[in-house]
């Protein structure tokens, strides 16, 4: 099934990550903005959510932006779990590093399709094959989370944005993990229009590659990035 998927997409070239993470040394005053592509690297670092932490790195001087190294493969559907899997690991390490390294600084997290499945999975856990969730001590430091076209969407959540209300993503997420993205709730959007094929399945059909459609002005860069640079400028804490 995700052949197919990767087949439609038609964009599977695999990607390099760039950037070193230097968290250890450098705690930035603004944000450390974590970025994750979707499968097979499609949406990577200079892609689609550039359209959003590059507005991020205007508004919060002193951000720096981390494009997370995860292979995202998605082949098939086994492929697809074990690089959901390892790219939470990944993910955690780095919210772990930074948080530790910096612990009054505040993190901002994008993810894009499996990266944003990436991203849920790492803050909600999933209990069903033991994946445990980060710990709510790093959480804390987790300002604003922005997800779009997310394969793991579960509906009728609180932080649900974009024209979907009708149904759940194809690897929709249920009890093993949605009680701890409660903690997130406040500080987490998740973006998701109808006939996008992974987070609104059987919708209204395949419509113009709706899942990569979320990367203008109107849909959503522009309301993501105010609603982060707001949550941004909360002191820590205060984003329950
Ligand atoms: C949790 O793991 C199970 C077993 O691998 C899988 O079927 C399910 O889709 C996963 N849930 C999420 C939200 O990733
Ligand atoms: C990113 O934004 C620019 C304009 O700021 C737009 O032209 C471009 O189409 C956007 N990218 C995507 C993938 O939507």
């Amino acid at each position: 099934m995700v052949s197919f998927v990767c087949a439609l997409i038609g964009l599977c070239a695999r990607l390099v990550s760039s950037l070193a993470i230097d968290s250890r040394t450098n705690c930035y005053s603004g944000a450390f903005i974590i970025s994750l592509h979707g499968c097979n690297g499609r949406g990577a670092e200079q892609g689609y959510e550039k359209n959003y932490t590059d507005p991020l790195l205007v508004a919060i001087p002193d951000s720096f932006r981390y494009v997370l190294p995860y292979d995202g493969s998605c082949d098939d559907l086994y492929t697809y779990y074990d690089t959901v899997n390892a790219g939470v690991n990944t993910l955690k390490s780095a919210i772990e590093d930074y948080a530790e390294a910096c612990p009054s600084s505040k993190i901002i997290i994008v993810g894009y399709s499996e990266g944003a499945h990436v991203t849920l999975n790492t803050l909600g856990g999933n209990q069903t094959d033991g994946t445990s969730p980060l710990g709510l001590s790093y959480g804390t430091q987790i300002v604003s989370i922005l997800t779009f076209g997310d394969p793991s969407r579960a509906m009728a959540q609180s932080y649900n944005r974009g024209t979907n209300k009708a149904v759940s993503g194809v690897f929709a997420r249920g009890a093993s993990s949605l009680p701890n993205l409660g903690f997130y709730a406040a500080r987490l959007l998740s973006y998701c229009d109808l006939g996008d094929i992974f987070c609104a399945p059987n919708t209204i059909g395949v419509v113009d590659d709706v899942h990569g459609s979320y990367f203008t002005g109107a849909h959503y860069v522009n309301e993501a990035v105010s609603i982060a640079v707001e949550q941004f400028y909360k002191p820590l804490g205060r984003h329950e």
